[in-house]
């Protein structure tokens, strides 16, 4: 079967998987779906050549943008909503453990390791309000996890990261944390202002292309760690914020939302932000035989 019309294209593919070389089991589940999928695509649209090298000419340029500061095929995948979609898939919702969301590109390992209580803020803006962060991180039968690693980082007030902004002190509005003995965790901070994705180049022309926006709900980005548990790569949002219900990248999910609330004088702060997590207990290895 090797002679190809436009009725049997996905079949004569499908049937070469596989022919000429060992191929593992997940690889033929992955490329069956992907050519069926592609060519369903295709079919449907009537994609015509001129097109389809429009879009072999914009990957490239793609591919030519990417370098340490910059991914560019990350932000086109959430742009569609694509890493969101990967996160659930790899982290499905388990009782009642936190929710995930998408990383983002805008991590920075080895943030400054800071005691409990301590400020993330370097540098001030006129329209800044500090926040004082707190709540627990329990186990899923409700006991405090002690130890807990809480890696958190965020945009300014002019909705720039950090390590975007030359005008920022390095590590800005970031900070290694850890919880105590109780699981309770706390830090101060600004509250977090929305802010637009990159939206030059390939991922502002796939912006354009959908009608889309660039824009990002404010929101706080953690990663949560610690043996024996999964670690939790999550962001929490501002139930106050604009954007909250179109995000650009559709990494919202209702479990995350919390609000701030004018602080007590004691903590110090503008506003007052509580939210506890709960983290899934890792499967144990089956030792192998
Ligand atoms: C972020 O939240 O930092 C982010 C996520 C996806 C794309 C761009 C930015
Ligand atoms: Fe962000």
């Amino acid at each position: 079967m090797g002679i190809v019309t436009e009725d049997n294209i996905t079949d004569v593919v499908v049937a070469s998987l596989g022919k000429y070389g060992d191929i593992t089991d997940r690889q033929r589940e992955i490329m069956t779906s992907l050519v069926k999928h592609m060519h369903g695509f295709i079919k449907d649209v009537r994609l015509q050549h001129s097109e389809f090298m429009e879009a072999c000419s914009y990957l490239e340029r793609a591919g030519k943008l990417c370098n340490d500061n910059r991914q560019e095929f990350i932000l086109l995948a959430d742009i569609i909503g694509v890493e969101v979609l990967v996160d659930m898939m790899t982290n499905p919702i388990e009782g009642n453990a936190s929710e995930s969301t998408v990383l983002g590109p805008f991590y920075r390992e080895n943030p400054p390791v800071l005691p409990k209580g301590a400020s993330t803020i370097q540098k001030h803006y006129d329209n800044e309000e500090t926040a004082y962060y707190e709540g627990y991180v329990r186990d899923q039968n409700g006991k405090g996890i002690a130890g807990v690693t809480m890696d958190v980082w965020e945009d300014a007030p002019n909705g720039i990261y950090e390590n975007l902004d030359p005008d920022q002190p390095e590590y800005n509005l970031r900070g290694r944390f850890e919880t105590d003995e109780n699981g309770h965790y706390a830090f101060v901070a600004v509250r977090p202002v929305p802010y637009p994705i990159p939206e030059d180049e390939t991922a502002g022309e796939l912006l354009q292309f959908m009608g889309h926006h660039p824009n990002r709900p404010a929101h706080m980005h953690f990663i949560l760690a610690k043996d024996g548990y999964r670690p939790l790569i999550s962001q929490i949002y501002d139930a106050d914020s604009e954007w909250l219900e179109n995000d650009s990248v559709f990494a919202v999910k209702e479990s995350l939302i919390g609000r701030f609330k004018p602080a007590a004088e004691e903590l110090g702060t503008d506003l007052h932000f509580e939210f506890d997590f709960v983290l899934k207990a890792e499967e144990m290895a089956v030792a192998a035989e």
